[in-house]
């Protein structure tokens, strides 16, 4: 059986003494052995979130990479930096990252490289506009983001990718996609998981839903058969929320 991914995108929010108090609560939320709870501060957190979990079964995300090994690319954190620092998971692909940065499917692949070169796991994020859902091009949109990126790995690779399905209109918005809507992506693509690999690799494969997933519809959504946790945005930075959406796996 596949275990429940619960991961906490922090995006650019916190202060220090806030996440530092955040970090101690997460420390304390009881979970079951069937669940895994990841959390995904900005860069300047990633140090003290791995110090403050340190004696607990919460794991820590970045939530980029470069796609470089390392030089002359100010700003950029190396994924052998990451990976010397504790971080086991970067999230890869969001689509903030492909809207406001403009990344293609080439740098995240590169990005994706980069991670299982230093045994980094991926939580790599696809997900369609509301424009391509209303004419019908979703399955097409979300095919072609795996299949230029996560579908050219080796089936030893594709074993460390978690893929996250976040439908692009609802990040943020309030707005969740239905369970039929989630579901019936899921299934989609641990179908197509199993046409470019096998079975097997597709029912060890955690997808996972994020947009607008909360205390109040984590627990529908969770229920799904194909669907095996939550990429969790500004939810992630309530406790009382978090800790509901942990408990409802
Ligand atoms: P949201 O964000 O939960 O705030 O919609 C999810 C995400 O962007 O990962």
């Amino acid at each position: 059986m596949r275990k429940k991914i619960i991961a906490a995108n922090w995006k650019m929010n916190l202060h220090v003494a806030q996440a530092g108090e955040l970090l101690a609560q997460l420390a304390t939320i009881p979970t079951h052995a069937t669940t895994q709870v990841i959390v995904a501060p900005a860069y300047v957190y990633l140090a003290q979130s791995i110090n403050q979990l340190s004696h607990t079964t919460v794991h820590v995300a970045s939530q980029d990479v470069s796609a470089h090994n390392n030089g002359a690319y100010t700003g950029e954190v190396s994924a052998s930096m990451l990976a010397q620092l504790g971080v086991q998971y970067s999230i890869i692909g969001h689509s903030e990252r492909r809207q406001y940065y403009h990344e293609d499917n080439e740098l995240l692949l590169n990005k994706i490289n980069r991670c299982l070169e230093h045994n980094i796991n991926v939580l790599f994020c696809v997900g369609e506009h509301l424009v391509q859902r209303n004419s019908n091009t979703h399955f097409a949109i979300i095919k072609a983001q795996l299949v230029h990126t996560v579908f050219k790995l080796s089936e030893e690779e594709f074993a460390n990718i978690i893929i996250a399905y976040e439908p692009v209109w609802a990040i943020g918005t309030g707005i969740t996609a239905t369970t039929l809507q989630a579901q019936e992506m899921h299934a989609y693509i641990r179908g197509l998981i199993v046409e470019r690999y096998n079975n097997i690799v597709a029912q060890h494969t955690h997808i996972i839903y994020g947009g607008s997933c909360n205390a109040i519809n984590a627990s529908e959504l969770f229920a799904c058969a194909d669907i095996d946790g939550g990429l969790i945005g500004g939810a992630s930075l309530k406790i009382e929320d978090f800790t509901t959406i942990v408990k409802s796996v």
